[in-house]
This record gives structure tokens, sequence and C-alpha cells, in this order.
């Protein structure tokens, strides 16, 4: 068998696009346009360049981008200072604190100081809790792309066996939690798993959010099943010095076996700035009170 590969890109970009129409309308209904706030602490080149890019689709979705940049010496104070100041701002609906945060730092303290309702990133305890007790708030953005694929894919995952592999508050946490809401069984597996393949192989539905490369090969699988790979980690490539991107999935094997499968680069990834654009309009929308249509 060779599993379809389910293309993320041009589901982001769909995503982006709709987000884009809806943007033009909330300008015309509430006469400004949907802000996010994205605050950059210290020179991380991983974080530059997510930074950079989120600010980039947030001005192609007919969006203001508010990019802060603070150095990496800048005391917590400060930036909790900045934080309030965005929470205040009628301009800003969103706000993102790029993680990590230099180690001077209290990210748990920061993340708190968001106001839930701007936080776009679903990362406070606010809308964790929202989350887990089914209540309208925000999801974390990579765990709702991964689920917006996999109900592309599937239609209805009631019932279905869903194996979670990873239990981050980023991903593994709120993936679970979204899978349970679909009425899937739902097992989140992680380092200390006993038998790990053999958990793994009784899912139709398969999230790997761990951070090993290639950690599942297509012998996991159960044939047929849906494999979504969030991991991206960079390892060396086939020429000496550089470096390639690969998932946690072991995509070769893997393929043979499932049924469809998410690529790396090119299938989560995408997702997670689309949703982050998504997760901004709607709370530009419940903020001004103004309707839009689902998605
Ligand atoms: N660092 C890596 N991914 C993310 C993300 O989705 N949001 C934030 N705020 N920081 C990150």
């Amino acid at each position: 068998m060779t599993a379809e590969t389910i293309d993320g890109k041009a589901f982001a970009a769909t995503l982006r696009g709709k987000v884009g129409d809806q943007a033009r309308a909330f300008e015309a209904a509430a006469g400004r346009q949907a802000g996010l706030a994205v605050v950059l602490v210290g020179e991380d080149p991983a974080s530059q360049i997510y930074v950079r890019s989120k600010g980039k689709a947030t001005l192609e979705a007919g969006m203001a981008s508010f990019e802060h940049k603070l150095a990496a010496d800048t005391p917590e104070a400060e930036l909790l200072a900045l934080v309030d100041a965005l929470n205040a701002d009628p301009a800003v609906d969103g706000i993102l604190v790029q993680l990590p945060l230099p180690p001077h730092m209290n990210e748990a303290k920061v993340i708190a100081t968001i106001d839930p309702d701007k936080d776009v990133d679903g990362f406070t305890v606010v809308n964790a809790g929202r989350l887990a007790t089914g209540l309208h708030g925000f999801v974390p953005c990579t765990p709702l792309g991964c689920l917006m694929l996999l109900k592309d894919r599937l239609g209805d995952l009631a019932g279905l066996d869903a194996v979670v592999i990873g239990r981050s508050n980023i991903v593994g946490k709120p993936m679970a939690q979204l899978l349970l809401k679909e009425s899937c069984t739902v097992t989140v597996a992680h380092s200390r798993t006993r038998d790990l393949a053999d958990v793994v192989r009784r899912a139709d539905i398969v999230v790997a959010a761990v951070g090993r490369p290639a950690m599942v090969t297509g012998d996991w699988l159960k044939p047929g099943a849906t494999v979504i790979d969030v991991g991206i980690n960079r390892v060396p490539g086939a020429e000496p010095g550089k470096t390639k991107l690969v998932g946690d999935v072991d995509f070769p094997s893997a393929s043979t076996v499932a049924g469809a499968i998410t690529p790396v680069p090119g299938g989560v990834g995408p997702m997670t700035i689309a949703c982050l654009l998504r997760n901004t309009l709607v709370a530009a929308q419940r903020r001004a009170g103004v309707r839009g249509t689902e998605i």
C-alpha cells in the first residue's frame, strides 16, 4: 500500500484565503483591521524566522501586524509591562509571545499575563481549562491544524482509536483534548510508555509530537492508519555540512503501511501559521461583536 500524502501546504493556503476574505469583511464591519501583536525577546535564529513569517502572513491576510523586538537581557518586568499595554490596546486582538524566552524569564508568569481573550496561541491556563471543559476559547494552533487535516481526510472521527505520542502543553495535551471532543478513544503515549510500538499499532489515528527523528516506523502502524507528523527535526543531510528537516515518523517505511500521512516539510508546519491567523480573526470578531462564519 502507498499512503496518500496529506498536502498541508495546500490546505493551509486555502484556509489563509478564507481568513483573508473574512478579515476584509471584518474591516468593513468594524471600521478597523484585525490586529496581531508578536513579541520576540532575544535573537534566537529559529524564532526570528518564525516571527518574520508570522508578520508577513498576517499582512497578507489583510490584518495589522505589530512586532515588538526586545533585547535578550530585557528585565522580565519590562516584558510584563509590554504585555499589559498590549492587553489594553484596542487595536490589538491577538498577542503572541514567541517561546522560548531567555532563561531569566518565567514563561508561565509571562503567559499568565496575557488576556485570555487575546491569547491566540491558546497557552493560558484559562484557555487550557476552557478546552478541557468544552467552553469556547482559543486552541493552540498546531493541534488545531492537525485536527483540521484529520477531519478533512476522515470526516467523522467518532469511535476511532487515536494515539497521541507526546504530552506537551503546546501539542500533545491539547491534541488529546480535541480528539476526545470528537469522540475518539484517546491514548496519550510518552517517553515512559511501555511497548510503544504495540500501543501505536492499535491506532486508526497517530499524531507524533515527540521531537525524535524518524522514531515511528512503518512496522509500528496499523495498515491504513492516518498519520500526522508534528516533528520538525534538523538532522545532517546527504551532503557534508548540510542539514535537512525530518519528522518524528520515518516517511519511507510509514508510507508503505499508512492510509494517509503528512510529509515534513509541507504537512503540519504550514497549518500552524494559518491557524494563528484564524484564531486572530476569531479574537477580533468576538471582541468587536462582529459575526463571522466558522472556519
Ligand atoms: N515557539 C515555537 N512554536 C511556538 C508557537 O506556536 N507559539 C509561540 N508563542 N511560540 C512558539
